[in-house]
């Protein structure tokens, strides 16, 4: 027996295959691909471990490992909504790392960690707003939209996309905003009222402002940042925050718990809460705020001290039974709805 695992283990070096362990990292990453593809290979690049990544949205990533909780093959989720990586945390899919960068971090980012017991760090900030192709509504004669209310108009029948908050971090930052804003009755009424105007709720939290941006809809509910980035690149967008007030997202950063290359994990976060770590998503223009006092928001970066902002629970929206319970009664009484 220890002699054929020994010819095998020739053989199969002869052919190459017994190369040396390569050092590697798992990643599933919640922000956009061109920010997840820099992440990977600068980081790469600078530690020589091999990193594969995959992007996926918050609802999808937080399914996902609690799909592989037995077995995970993910080291370290980055990016994606607060309340997602907070629900993980409480579901011990995710584990602690005292991280020597989180001095360096906003005190907004700071308490992501408190509320997760030091599980997800937070990597950015963003606030939610909403997005419009202004050329369709200069075309129509509609005024640009900026309250919420706005968006319940006859004007707008058919015209508004926004997530579907199963798969969409976003999507469920705009209910549990609505929710803290207008209370929960009332926030309801006016997710139905929405309804009627939605021509679809897409997988993706991007997929509403990349639609307007590209004329597939008059408008949508969407992070303001990901509108700037479709406007640099040239398409003809625009966001603003709502006058009710609105809320906002602490992006996360998390180890799965049972990381298979825990090392390489913790050196990962480290690196991507450091200033040169958040420099990579400038670089790719992408327009959250960094988390790392260090690092200037980009100049086109929506301000945060310039919007009504509510202070978002995240203990309460981000706990599971409340996410549970407010997804499912969204897919009940709203989306059962004809429009
Ligand atoms: O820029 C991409 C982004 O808006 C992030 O800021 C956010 O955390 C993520 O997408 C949310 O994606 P989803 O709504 O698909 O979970």
């Amino acid at each position: 027996m220890r002699n054929s695992i020994f010819v095998g283990a020739i053989a199969a070096g002869l052919l190459g295959l017994a190369a040396p362990a390569t050092a590697q990292l798992n990643v599933i990453c919640s922000v956009q691909a061109d920010w997840c593809n820099a992440l990977a290979a600068q980081f790469q690049r600078e530690s020589g471990v091999k990193v594969s990544i995959i992007q996926k949205g918050s609802g999808e990533t937080l399914a996902q490992l609690q799909a592989e909780s037995a077995n995970p093959r993910t080291d370290v989720w980055f990016g994606g909504t607060h309340d997602p990586h907070i629900v993980a945390a409480e579901r011990d899919l995710t584990q602690a790392h005292a991280s020597p960068r989180t001095t360096e971090l906003h005190p907004w980012a700071q308490e992501l960690s408190r509320v997760s017991k030091g599980k997800a760090h937070g990597i950015y900030a963003g606030i939610l707003g909403i997005g419009f192709n202004i050329e369709i509504m200069a075309k129509r004669r509609i005024p640009q939209p900026s309250c919420w209310k706005d968006l319940l108009g006859p004007e707008y029948k058919g015209e508004i996309q926004i997530a579907n908050p199963n798969s969409s971090g976003t999507a469920y930052v705009a209910i549990a905003t609505l929710v803290q804003i207008m209370g929960e009755e009332q926030a309801f009424e006016y997710l139905k009222g929405l309804h009627r105007n939605v021509n679809q709720y897409p997988r993706s939290g991007t997929g509403p402002i990349k639609a307007a941006a590209r004329g597939e809809t008059m408008a949508s509910i969407s992070f303001m940042h990901d509108a700037v980035t479709e406007r640099v690149a040239g398409l003809p967008v625009k966001a603003v925050a709502p006058c009710e007030g609105t809320g906002y997202e602490i992006g996360g950063l998390s180890i799965v718990k049972g990381a298979k290359n825990l090392d390489n994990a913790k050196k990962f976060v480290d690196w991507a809460l450091s200033a040169p770590g958040q420099r990579v998503g400038i670089a790719a223009r992408q327009f959250q705020v960094p988390s790392n006092k260090a690092v200037a928001p980009p100049p086109e970066a929506p301000s945060l001290f310039a919007t009504k902002l509510i202070k978002y629970d995240l203990a309460k929206y981000g706990s599971n039974d409340e996410r549970k319970r407010l997804i499912a009664k969204w897919g009940q009484e709203v989306n059962s709805l004809p429009r």
